[in-house]
């Protein structure tokens, strides 16, 4: 009778996937992705005012900012390296109107943001986002027409205010709001005003999903949303259909690509990867941030841990970056090695 030692070593002497995990060295020497720096992304809140640090419960240790305390914030992350930052307003309340018509205001809260990171810190990029949700009184990202975002107003909308957010600075316009045609007509409005240098971070396959909720309390649109954003987003169900969306914002002109939420939908970040080859990223969203978070806080898992294994999973996924409310966190952690 053979001993099982004797069985196991005859059937699989020769696959010793542990010679490669024996040491540190080796799996050092072994490891396929990494997460540094130049991958972060940082998204953050701003609110009107000055020396405003207005904490957003749902998010613990995220703080809706006011300009000056943003532009000291962004110079903390060019320092540690974070490659850019993108930018979400918190409007009051009485700018919001139905067609959300602050995004056409050159001087309003994002703008100023812009002018003002850029003067104080150049090094760092500027993302911003065009959906109007921030401006409207009903919260969905387009102008609402009886019970229909309509589209083609809304994409006319969405390039004007893409144009103004060019003229204060911004490096990478990021349309959220998943109009159809939307990137191929932002793409020939900042042409046609000389922005030709301005590129275009498509929100290529956003889904509909329930992981914004702590999002929508820091822009305070949580309360004000009428209905569901189902007629615009992707269904979770559907892969197939956001591959498909995806290439037509390549065709378009986008010059890389975004998946969103991010760790739910990592096969996405796959196939866009492996179809179109773009520059692809991320966004680790508000509640996955949160769910972290509330299990850390509770002592239920290890949050810094478990951070740092979600960022590198992205890259193993194929992305090349990810836009998350980790990133000051993650890029402390990183420069200490
Ligand atoms: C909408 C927008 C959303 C997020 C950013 N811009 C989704 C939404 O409110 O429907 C979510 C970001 C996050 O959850 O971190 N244009």
């Amino acid at each position: 009778m053979q001993d099982k030692t004797h069985l196991v070593d005859e059937i699989t002497g020769h696959r010793r996937m542990r010679r490669n995990r024996k040491a540190d060295w080796t799996r050092r020497l072994v490891q396929e992705s990494r997460l540094t720096v130049d991958d972060l992304i940082w998204p953050v809140f701003i609110v009107p005012g000055s020396n405003i640090l207005d904490p957003i419960p749902a998010m613990p240790g995220v703080n809706r900012m006011s300009i000056d305390r943003l532009v000291e914030a962004a110079k903390e992350a060019a320092d540690l390296g974070i490659p850019a930052i993108a930018t979400f307003p918190n409007i009051e309340m009485d700018l919001r109107d139905e067609t959300g018509s602050n995004a056409l205001e050159a001087n309003n809260l994002i703008n100023q943001a812009t002018i003002a990171v850029k003067k104080a810190v150049p090094n760092i990029g500027m993302i911003t986002d065009v959906a109007l949700d921030p401006f409207t009184s009903h919260g969905h990202d387009g102008i609402l027409r009886g019970d229909e975002i309509v589209n083609d107003e809304t994409v006319e909308q969405v390039v004007k205010a893409a144009i103004l957010q060019a003229d204060a600075g911004s490096d990478i316009i990021s349309p959220s709001e998943m109009m159809d045609g939307r990137i191929g007509a932002i793409r020939r409005g900042l042409d046609a005003a000389g922005h030709q240098n301005v590129g275009i971070m498509a929100y290529a396959t956003k889904f509909a999903s329930g992981y914004y909720g702590p999002y929508r309390e820091a822009i305070s649109t949580a309360g004000l949303l009428k209905g569901d954003k189902n007629s615009y987003y992707i269904s979770p169900a559907n892969g197939m259909e956001a591959i498909r969306d995806a290439a037509f914002d390549v065709e378009e002109g986008a010059d890389m690509l975004m998946v969103k939420p991010g760790l739910p939908y990592l096969d996405i970040c796959w196939r866009l990867k492996e179809n179109f080859g773009l520059p692809t990223f991320a966004y680790q969203v508000s509640g996955e941030y949160t769910q972290i978070k509330a299990a850390a806080m509770n002592g239920w898992i290890d949050g810094e841990r478990v951070m740092m294994e979600t960022l590198l999973c992205f890259k193993r996924a194929g992305c090349d970056g990810v836009l998350t409310y980790f990133a000051l966190e993650a890029a402390r952690k990183l420069a200490k090695g």
